[in-house]
């Protein structure tokens, strides 16, 4: 970021003084036509020159539709998960493919996160070029040309610290083959993925075809078994009893396995689960493992909490069952122009599926920003009734609820999806004041 909020007073030897500088360099990058929303004015200045400015939002030559990201709301919920991480003795990888901003990854990591968790190789490349030092992959990666990227990032950088997911004898096969063929020199530590359940997503289904697994890996000399993860967000039907009983097979399977020996010679075992919607019941299990031979980094990847939002996430966030531990904040608010009011039951705004989310729930439009003097109102009777690939459809209760000009403020509904539409977001304080911008990299 380029105001002093990312400090430069790391010591050269933290790992993520590396993330901090490239997250303070993309201040560097020029403003143009690529960036959506962002003032026609501004052209040609940097990044860091039109922070510097400190433009409103509002009449400081942004068109529309505008995405923004609180300020405020991003820093609480920084400070809130880790606060929570803390207090429930959990290391933090948060999931980076929720936002894809190497800004964000620095304050994550500058708010204790032990490193990023990655989905796919393209990501990880993401996270290496922006100095990120520690990358759990949670996923299988059996792509010969992405492990022959890993092997000589492994090999270049001995700080550099990976692990990803195995689920079966055959991608362990296809992982020692294409690491043999790029002759890397470290091994590949592996987790085993136990699935969620029966109808589960990726993951082996039972302890035995995870001890399967497991032997596949103790047979070559290319991968190391550090540990055992899983998603428990994608248990069917999830239920706290649901949840809880299959981290507790993750708990057991870890404990079983490190009494069979298979973690020997590892300085940490690793055990991982965790979205947003459950990570009370990860650190309720997670609480409950045993001493095992080495010291445990119980590691909880949750992504979506870092703007967390109006829906998906506001009915599913843990904090509805622990309110005394806290509550994340919603941080995006999509600005969009009502540019036609054909008839006094319908509007319609200049923002579609380009620019919102909305594969789980349609925005929410939250509240009126006058055109004619810039009056904030609640956006009472007005409801999004769809969207179409540059529209929002509008219905109002009344004739003057809307007229064309004015802006109207919506809540969003999952943050992957909202992030991802837009590539330089402006970062708003409550009064308007844009102090930043978030690169985003998808
Ligand atoms: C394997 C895995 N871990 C962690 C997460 C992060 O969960 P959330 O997006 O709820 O924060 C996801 C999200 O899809 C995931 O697929």
């Amino acid at each position: 970021m380029a105001d002093d909020r990312l400090t430069d007073d790391r010591p050269a030897t933290d790992p993520h003084t590396p993330a901090t500088a490239a997250a303070r360099a993309l201040a560097d990058e020029r403003v143009d036509h690529r960036f959506k929303a962002l003032p026609p004015d501004a052209e040609g200045r940097t990044v860091g020159e039109l922070a510097a400015e400190r433009r409103n939002l509002f009449d400081g030559g942004f068109t529309t539709p505008v995405l923004a990201l609180s300020a405020e709301s991003v820093e609480h919920n920084l400070a809130l998960m880790e606060t929570y991480a803390q207090r429930h003795g959990l290391a933090f990888a948060p999931h980076g493919k929720t936002c894809m901003a190497p800004q964000l990854f620095a304050r994550q990591l500058e708010h204790g996160a032990w490193g990023i968790t990655a989905a796919v190789p393209h990501q990880a490349r993401v996270y290496r070029a922006h100095g990120i030092a520690r990358i759990f992959l949670a996923n299988e990666l059996v792509d010969p040309a992405a492990l022959r990227w890993l092997a000589a990032e492994l090999d270049a950088d001995p700080e550099f610290r990976f692990a990803c997911y195995v689920d079966s004898p055959r991608g362990v096969e296809l992982m020692d083959a294409a690491l043999r063929a790029a002759g890397a020199r470290r091994p590949v530590d592996v987790v085993i993925e136990l699935g969620a359940g029966e109808g589960a997503r990726t993951g082996a289904r039972t302890e035995a075809d995870c001890r399967e697994v497991a032997a596949a890996v103790a047979a070559t000399t290319t991968l190391r078994l550090v540990g055992v993860a899983g998603y428990e967000g994608e248990v069917p039907e999830a239920d706290h009893t649901k949840v809880t009983a299959w981290l507790r097979r993750l708990v057991a399977l870890t404990a079983t396995f490190d009494a069979e020996g298979r973690f020997a010679g590892v300085d940490e075992i690793v055990v991982s689960a965790g979205g947003s919607a459950w990570f009370d019941a990860v650190a309720e299990v997670f609480a409950e493992i045993p001493d095992l031979s080495a010291p445990v980094l119980k590691l909880l990847r949750s992504g979506a909490y870092v703007s967390h939002d109006d829906g998906h996430y506001r009915h599913l966030t843990p904090f509805n069952r622990v309110p005394e531990e806290g509550a994340l904040h919603p941080a995006f608010r999509l600005w969009a122009q009502v540019v036609s009011r054909p008839t006094p039951h319908q509007a319609f705004a200049n923002a579609g599926k380009r620019d919102a989310a909305y594969d789980l729930d349609l925005p929410q439009a939250q509240v009126v920003r006058s055109a004619r003097d810039g009056a904030e109102r609640p956006a009472t009777g007005v409801t999004v009734t769809g969207l179409s690939d540059q529209h929002a459809w509008l219905a109002t209760e009344s004739a003057d609820a809307l007229e064309v000009g004015d802006w109207v403020g919506m809540g969003l509904s999952h943050p992957c999806t909202s992030f991802d539409k837009w590539q330089l977001i402006p970062l708003v304080e409550a009064d308007g004041t844009v102090v930043d911008f978030i690169r985003t990299f998808f």
